[in-house]
């Protein structure tokens, strides 16, 4: 379907039809919708993979599903997805195929892009990628001193940091422990100072990270690293190549770095920022947990690239969890979206997702060039459970706001834990299915009254309920249910976009302020004239100068 020509969104009668049975449906209670469907709790549930996802919480009943699933086949998600499978060029503004999905396709895959197959290049990168690992891994590969590599530096920011910092805290325990890999992203220099201070560099490895190669924090930090590991050697350029690999889509910036391209693992730029972790974005990742776990891992991406390509609309669960967002983002105004996960080492996945799901899909033009007039990608936040249960769900569970919420569970630890801890699993699995309970069914003014409450404390003590959950549970957090995860999530992403007549995979947001900053530091160091600054900027930037004694 042609972005340009179709229907606007809230003019299809499947638009129109979901808001007539919004109203229809009112206030209408999870209480009721379990009462009336006595085995909703079993009926509204999918599984994918390792996943099992239970969406009966939720403020939908089989006419909204329905109706809602219309509205996709009436946005032609699954056509959009078909071309993105294809390799066809859908990042219309970049003019690039979307084609994360051919990172993790099996060898002998056949993937098209300008007719060329771009399969063998994934795994002949995928193989340099392991067998560089390896070597560090194992201590043949030293440092320019001859020392073996005992610490890991990825630099790089955003989609060449976020991916990468999150994916090896989810997977720590299956890390060389042996290692200790960090990861550099602010240009404010304590980040670096942090991340290097204790470190040998004769041991240090660093890991640039960057899909253009010229992101200026990436590259700011990269030359501080270089600086930091020459002189700490007390050795030339010559050293260089021992301890610095480069991950990039751009050979000739590489090697303007001083990184030899005998070191540079590549990726293409079919492959987007927020989407590149399993490409060479990858490689600190795959240093630590090693090749087999890394191609584990991409397998589980694979399993839910497959099912979101084949399944029916029925059971199509990147489909469902698109269309729930839709249904409360467009239908109930809902403003965010939040993803708890009861998992210490999901630490980072939500701060993955905002880039994932706020770069994607926080955009207010159409891909036909016009504003759209509905609204687009929710704010995504949360952090693990049960530290939120003390902090923030207080407002989710009596404030004034929709805050449809993602919970994230295990049935097992993953880790060998330490005597006596595995026992606390329980406990956490218990808040787990405690608060999804409590924010669907609440607590009604009667059942406060019966515990004998004094009458002017009821309705501080009322919960109403009806805050809708998905529940995502798994037997255990492994390399593979991370991808199986991460996938569930660039898909969800991918058909919400697809709704809204967005295009998801560029991110022309980020720009101006990058502009910007490059024009104002002259002010900060030089106290330079800039043209066009604005009045409170200037009164600001002569203030941070005046308190910086210059
Ligand atoms: O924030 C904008 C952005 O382009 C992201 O999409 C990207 O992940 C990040 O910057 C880093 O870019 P690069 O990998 O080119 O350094």
């Amino acid at each position: 379907m042609n972005a340009e020509s179709r229907t606007r969104l809230n003019q299809m009668p499947e638009w129109t039809a979901l808001a007539k049975h919004r109203e229809e449906l009112g206030d209408v209670q999870l209480r009721e919708l379990f009462a009336a469907g006595p085995t909703r709790g079993s009926d509204y549930t999918l599984d994918v993979g390792d996943l099992h996802v239970d969406y009966s919480k939720h403020l939908v009943t089989d006419e909204t599903l329905r109706l809602l699933r219309e509205l996709a086949a009436a946005t032609d998600v699954f056509g959009l997805r078909d071309a993105m499978f294809r390799g066809e060029k859908i990042n219309a503004t970049e003019d690039r195929a979307v084609l994360h999905t051919a990172l993790r396709a099996p060898r002998g895959a056949v993937i098209e892009v300008d007719g060329e197959n771009v399969v063998p290049g994934v795994h002949a990168v995928l193989d340099k990628m392991g067998a560089f690992a390896d070597k560090v891994r194992s201590g043949e590969w030293t440092g320019h001193t001859g020392k073996r590599i005992k610490n890991v530096v990825n630099v790089g920011i955003g989609g060449s940091d976020l991916g990468p910092a999150m994916a090896y805290e989810v997977l720590r325990p299956f890390t060389d422990r042996s290692l200790t890999v960090r990861f550099v992203s602010n240009v404010d220099g304590a980040d670096l100072h942090e991340a290097v201070r204790d470190l040998d560099p004769a041991e240090t490895l660093f890991v640039i990270a960057s899909k253009t190669f010229t992101t200026i924090e990436t590259i700011t930090n990269a030359t501080s690293a270089r600086d930091w590991l020459l002189t700490g050697l007390r050795a030339g350029q010559d050293a260089v190549a021992k301890h610095f690999v480069a991950l990039s889509t751009n050979a000739e910036k590489v090697a303007e770095f001083g990184i030899d391209t005998a070191n540079m693992f590549e990726f293409w730029d079919w492959v987007g920022g927020r989407y590149s972790y399993d490409s060479a974005i990858g490689l600190s990742l795959m240093i630590a947990i090693g090749p087999d776990a890394f191609r584990e891992m991409l397998d589980g991406f694979h399993l839910v690239d497959e099912h979101f390509r084949t399944a029916p609309a029925e059971s199509n669960v990147p489909l469902l969890l698109g269309l729930l967002g839709v249904w409360y983002g467009n239908f109930h105004d809902a403003q965010s979206h939040a993803v708890l996960p009861y998992s210490h080492y999901l630490s980072r996945f939500t701060a993955y997702l905002q880039q994932l799901d706020m770069e994607s899909n926080g955009k207010s033009v159409g891909r036909d060039g016009k504003k759209v007039d509905w609204q687009t990608g929710p704010v995504v936040w949360g952090t693990p459970g049960t530290n939120g249960q003390h902090a923030y769900y207080q407002l989710i569970h009596q404030g004034t706001k929709l805050i449809p919420a993602d919970f994230i569970g295990f049935a097992e630890p993953v880790a060998d834990l330490l005597p006596g801890l595995v026992a606390q699993h329980d406990l956490l699995m218990a808040n787990f299915f405690a608060q999804t309970q409590a924010l669907a069914f609440g607590k009604t003014p009667e059942e406060v009254r019966a515990e004998g409450v004094p009458e002017a404390l009821v309705p501080h003590k009322t919960f109403q309920g009806n805050h809708p959950t998905t529940t995502i549970l798994a037997k255990t957090l492994t390399p593979s249910v991370l991808g199986q995860l991460v996938a569930l999530y660039e898909h969800k992403v991918f058909v919400q976009g697809a709704i809204w007549n967005i295009d998801s995979f560029d991110q022309w947001g980020v720009e101006l302020g990058k502009v910007l900053a490059k024009r104002i530091e002259p002010a900060l160091t030089e106290g330079a004239d800039v043209p066009g600054l604005d009045g409170s900027t200037t009164a600001l930037v002569a203030k941070y100068r005046q308190l910086r004694g210059r």
